[in-house]
């Protein structure tokens, strides 16, 4: 007997740390279109990263457009629209204006530093890790929404009044889509509200002793949803009008998802501006003792939420970008891969790109990026290869951690992102971890994973299994690499780490 396709497309909004990216798949999961506009960088001083919010809800506009022409599409085809963000930047708007009062904080952003250390007290780091499953680090929304509060003037008074929306980029780009100041939604779901600090990781609700204590009034805060839900439709005209908005999950959640990572023990690795491993742990959250977050992975309807632990990595793809940008060793980022390849190996190189200080699993604000290991015979090509090989080194750490923490082990590693093209860094990240590593067809897994959410809500996709039933493997990597040369080049990268600390 045949079964029916489906009728349509869903979209998905990726609002990423350093793009903007509109991405339509079919009913098998591959897309059909693919747009995507970056948008400014904003380094106000060191430590600091902002972006205008402003910019990023034209460049969405935008993207949304040109994706739809150029699969000669139009709103009526669409059945549903996701939306996946970068999490935690930080964001504060005018509800009636609809006019940000600030640039965005990002989340690489480091000037919560101190503000961490006063909130931790006599408690330290750990303080709320219990509710939120959180360590206090400048990494996380609330210290960034206080800072707003207390430095930009008159902003505590008219938050306490209800007059301004706070919101990570979901929230600021659905409030758009479905109004903005002429009736928006105001929602986020509940994996966007875990990278708060503010939401209590068992209830899903907002915790009013922590939205104290961090003096963030609740009136400020957006309604926690399901990921997988109809929120609205879009009233925005040009931007998929009339067209549903039924998934909501940050981005590296909606990679897990996309990646159908469904089952517990199930992990992937994202190689973004930084690197996310995420291991579905299944509808209990797993506390950890060796560095990593518990965090929500998705919650779909009404069922019960799923958990996952994350090990969270600032620098990996942003450190490629640095040597274009900052260096220029290399005009355009794929460079990076035939530079580094014209060396056998890293000449004793290593380079630490703690530029947000170092997250998970040392969660060490105060570190600061070194390159260790110089002699007269190393140049830009050794450089480059330690720059790819710092993603494998500190993947192995996080790796390392997840295992420590959830008893579970690896025996593959997926992975998605803009870094996985890259042979050389796939093959060596399998050689330093001694597992295979596979990357799937659809390497835009976190659009997918948004477009899935959004999907199920309206019945465009059943169930879970149609997702499985999708991914496919498009190439494994081996590990070659002996286990003396393994661990040889592992502890020359724990050495280097140590010095990122010298400065502290
Ligand atoms: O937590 C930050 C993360 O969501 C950023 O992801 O892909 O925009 O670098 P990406």
């Amino acid at each position: 007997e045949a079964v029916s396709t489906p009728d349509g497309f869903v979209a998905a909004i990726d609002q990423g740390t350093t793009s903007t990216r509109c991405m339509i798949f079919g009913h098998d999961g591959r897309p059909v279109s693919s747009e995507q506009l970056e948008h400014r960088q904003i380094f106000p001083r060191a430590g600091w990263v902002e972006h205008d919010a402003e910019e990023i809800w034209r460049n969405t506009r935008r993207v949304v457009a040109a994706a739809l022409a150029s699969a000669d599409l139009t709103p009526a085809d669409v059945v549903a629209c996701g939306v996946t963000n970068q999490r935690e930047t930080t964001l504060i708007w005018d509800r009636t204006t609809g006019k940000p009062v600030h640039n965005a904080i990002v989340w690489q952003d480091t000037r919560t530093a101190d503000l961490c250390r006063r909130l931790g007290g006599d408690a330290g780091d750990d303080r709320y890790r219990e509710r939120t499953g959180l360590p206090l680090s400048t990494y996380f929304a609330g210290p960034k929404i206080r800072w707003l509060l207390d430095e930009v003037d008159g902003l505590a008074d008219r938050a306490e009044a209800g007059d301004l929306c706070f919101g990570t980029m979901d929230t600021w780009v659905l409030w758009n889509m479905t109004g903005g100041s002429d009736g928006g939604l105001h929602i986020t779901d509940v994996t966007n509200a875990s990278r708060t600090m503010l939401m209590d990781i068992r209830t899903l609700q907002w915790d009013p002793d922590i939205c104290a204590e961090m003096g963030v009034p609740q009136a400020l805060l957006p309604e926690i949803r399901s990921s997988s839900d109809v929120y609205g439709h879009v009233r925005e005209r040009g931007v998929l009008a009339g067209v549903p908005v039924s998934g909501i999950l940050g981005d590296q959640q909606a990679a897990t998802f996309g990646q159908a990572c469904l089952s517990p023990g199930e992990a992937k690795n994202t190689y973004g501006t930084g690197n996310f491993l995420l291991l579905n742990t299944g509808t209990d959250p797993v506390f950890s003792e060796h560095g990593l977050l518990t965090t929500i992975c998705y919650r779909i309807g009404d069922d019960a939420p799923v958990y996952a632990l994350e090990g969270s990595i600032a620098v990996t793809g942003s450190l490629v970008q640095w040597l274009r940008d900052n260096l220029g060793i290399i005009s355009s980022a794929s460079q990076v891969e035939d530079l580094a390849a014209e060396v056998e190996d890293n000449g004793g190189v290593y380079f630490v790109p703690a530029f947000s200080g170092l997250f998970a699993p040392r969660w060490r604000p105060d570190a600061r990026g070194v390159v260790v290991g110089l002699t007269r015979f190393a140049d830009r090509r050794h450089l480059a290869r330690a720059a790819l090989e710092a993603s494998a080194y500190q993947t192995r750490e996080v790796i390392e951690a997840m295992q420590a923490d959830s008893g579970v082990e690896l025996e593959i590693l997926k992975v998605d992102g803009g870094m996985v093209v890259n042979d050389l860094l796939m093959q060596f990240q399998s050689d330093i971890l001694g597992v295979p590593v596979v990357r799937p067809v659809v390497n835009e897994t976190t659009a997918l994973g948004a477009a899935y959410a959004a999907g199920l809500a309206v019945g465009y996709w059943e169930s879970e299994d149609e997702i499985r039933a999708n991914w496919a493997e498009d190439r494994t990597w081996e590990p070659e690499m002996s286990t003396g040369r393994r661990d040889e080049l592992f502890d020359g990268w724990d050495t280097a780490v140590g010095h990122s600390f010298d400065l502290a």
